[in-house]
């Protein structure tokens, strides 16, 4: 099973960004955590802070995967073409959240990926991209 797991912007900062909202570990380290948890399946990470690297990211393995994790962080309240290409494809997606947007400031809590995903994790830290790793495996199965 090929899962791929797409980060939006200041993603990268993980770890040093607002640590009280983000916790304190950076995602690479995350990542290998990820990768030895779920040995059996095919793991892949990309993260960018260009809309439309994340769109070209999305082209590229939506017809050949089994199925994108995406936290399009900023981009998620602001992006019509992210959420077109979701549509676009023919892989199912889970969009995550670090934090419980809906807790946060109004802005945050319109998604323009909600309605073409098929699930929904926020809110529980890093744990979220866990939870939609497993639950492609259970449904996969
Ligand atoms: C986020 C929430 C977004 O509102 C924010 O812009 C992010 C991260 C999260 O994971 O909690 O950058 O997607």
């Amino acid at each position: 099973m090929k899962l791929q797991i797409i980060n939006g912007p200041n993603l990268n900062l993980l770890g040093t960004r607002e640590k009280d909202i983000y916790g304190d570990q950076n995602f690479e380290d995350y990542f290998k955590k990820l990768k030895s948890k779920f040995k059996s399946i095919e793991l892949h990470y990309f993260q960018s802070n260009i809309e439309g690297e994340l769109i070209d990211k999305i082209h590229d393995v939506g017809f050949n995967f089994d199925g994108i994790i995406i936290n399009a962080a900023a981009y998620t309240h602001t992006s019509v073409g992210i959420g077109d290409a979701i549509r676009s494809i023919s892989i199912p997606v889970i969009e995550v959240h670090i934090s419980n947007t809906y807790s946060r400031e109004e802005f945050r809590h319109k998604s323009f990926l909600s309605a073409h995903v098929k699930g929904i994790v926020m809110g529980l830290g890093l744990r979220s991209y866990d939870l939609a790793i497993s639950s492609f495996i259970k449904n996969y199965k």
